[in-house]
């Protein structure tokens, strides 16, 4: 078999890649519905979960991912072959409506080809902490930043284009077994693997019209993607975020980040808590010893935590309905190489004592403050219902930078 084209056939290479990526498709639609509704049980807080639907879900998805950016590469090798390629002409082009159809299709799944894998990478390089792509490449991309609200966007590009593929793909599928059982022409057999017996197709004329149709329908779909809501941002619909009330104090916070930093499936995924407060007096010492105390309230819906920021919410991790509020009431010491806030930290309704190791700059009556510690969110009962470190680590690291005014 020639691995050319010819006006009348396909060549092994076409229909290589037209099997191959058949395959790859038919593989990687029902790993990523498969793993996305398992991945919808796991954020359903009424829905028990244990670790192993979380470690099937990570290997399904890596496995989808992994079979989705095959496709993209093939997807872009076969239009570049295409576009060197002879075209074999439309055994039915006599058929003007039905040719346009068959075309139109053809165009459609082109794209789709290379949109759904290129739409789930965007989501996947914009999310943080899932499930990896299982290779040595690296899991980002360039030019796409880590954002929530762009992770949400492109998963409901991803979720639009996939239904695109679908249609498009029962037509063509449809179209192929009609010219196979009804017209009983060579359509189907001129695609199947070995010599065909494909006799020489109708003179015809190349138009851009199918082309120009898909992109009619393409805008159409975006268009209708736009109105049902598939790009709003529902990402940073939170829960209610009672503020905290301002504190007064010897000094006064006047500028600061409170971050923490859970590692998820082996990547880190950070973020910070908008709403806190810090009640803080503090006289600094010559010597080493107790200097002052600080007492520190957070508001835990406060907290924005890349893609996972609602499932932090749930009943098995912060709980934020029973324990809107963590609580940190330290004493803070002068020792011989920096400061410690020593103290118990409540998060939930678990007390232990911690050490905040931290660096100060005074500057007359400004205080630039920088720390950091590690926690165990075991230690507090975060994520019992995943007792290892396979999914979500047990470490989890809270950074603490500020600055801070003395009042007169
Ligand atoms: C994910 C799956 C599939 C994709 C993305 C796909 C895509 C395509 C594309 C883009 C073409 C046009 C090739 C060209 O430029 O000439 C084509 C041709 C063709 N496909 Fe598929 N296809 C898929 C699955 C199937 C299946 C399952 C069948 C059979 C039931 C099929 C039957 C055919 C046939 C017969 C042709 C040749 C049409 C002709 O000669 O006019 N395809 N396919
Ligand atoms: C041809 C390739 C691909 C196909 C056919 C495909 C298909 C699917 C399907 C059917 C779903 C489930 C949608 C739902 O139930 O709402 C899905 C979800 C998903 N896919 Fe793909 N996908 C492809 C490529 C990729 C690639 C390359 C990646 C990432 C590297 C990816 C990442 C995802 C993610 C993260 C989800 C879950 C989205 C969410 O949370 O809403 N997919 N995909």
């Amino acid at each position: 078999m020639p691995s050319t084209n010819t006006f009348s056939s396909y060549g092994s290479v076409t229909k290589t890649f037209h099997w191959l990526t058949a395959l790859l498709i038919f593989t990687a639609l029902p790993l990523g519905w498969i793993a996305n509704d398992l991945a919808h049980a796991i954020y359903d807080p009424s829905v028990p979960t244990t670790e192993d639907d979380i470690a099937r879900a990570a290997r399904l998805f890596s496995l989808h991912k992994t079979v989705g950016v095959t496709v993209f590469f093939i997807a872009l090798a076969r239009i570049l072959w295409a576009v060197i390629q002879t075209k074999p002409g439309l055994l039915n082009a006599d058929n003007k409506p039905e040719a346009f159809a068959a075309e139109t299709v053809h165009w459609m799944l082109y794209a789709s080809l290379v949109l759904v894998p290129a739409t789930g990478w965007i989501h996947h390089a914009a999310a943080e902490g899932f499930a990896p792509i299982l290779w040595p490449f690296g899991q980002n991309l360039p030019f796409v930043p880590k954002s929530p609200e762009l992770a949400e966007v492109t998963a409901g590009l991803h979720w639009l284009f996939i239904w695109v593929l679908a249609g498009s793909l029962a037509l063509h599928i449809a179209g192929a077994l009609k010219h196979h059982v009804i017209d009983k022409d060579s359509t189907l057999r001129r695609m199947l693997p070995g010599q065909s017996d494909a006799p020489e197709p109708p003179t015809q004329h190349h138009s851009s019209v199918p082309a120009v149709a898909a992109l009619a329908v393409w805008v159409a779909v975006l268009t209708g993607g736009w109105f049902i809501g598939v790009f709003s941002d529902h990402s940073t619909a939170t829960t209610d975020t009672a503020e905290l009330t301002e504190v007064q104090s010897d000094w006064q916070v006047q500028d600061g980040n409170l971050s923490i930093t859970i590692t998820q499936l082996g990547s880190p995924v950070a973020g910070s808590f908008s709403d806190w407060t810090a009640a803080i007096a503090f006289e600094n010492p010559a010597e080493p010893g107790l200097a002052g105390t600080v007492d520190v309230t957070i508001g835990i819906t406060s907290l924005s935590l890349g893609t996972v920021t609602n499932q932090a919410m749930g009943a098995d991790f912060f709980n934020s309905e029973q324990f809107p509020t963590a609580q940190f009431k330290a004493d803070i010491y002068k020792t011989d190489t920096g400061y410690e806030a020593r103290g118990p930290l409540t998060i939930r309704d678990k007390s232990m004592d911690v050490v905040l190791p931290f660096a100060l700059d005074l500057q007359d009556n400004t205080a630039t403050v920088s720390g950091q510690l590690e926690l165990n969110r075991m230690d507090f009962d975060v994520g019992t219902s995943q007792p290892t470190e396979e999914s979500l680590g047990f470490g989890v690291v809270v950074s603490v930078d500020l600055t801070a005014e003395r009042q007169e």
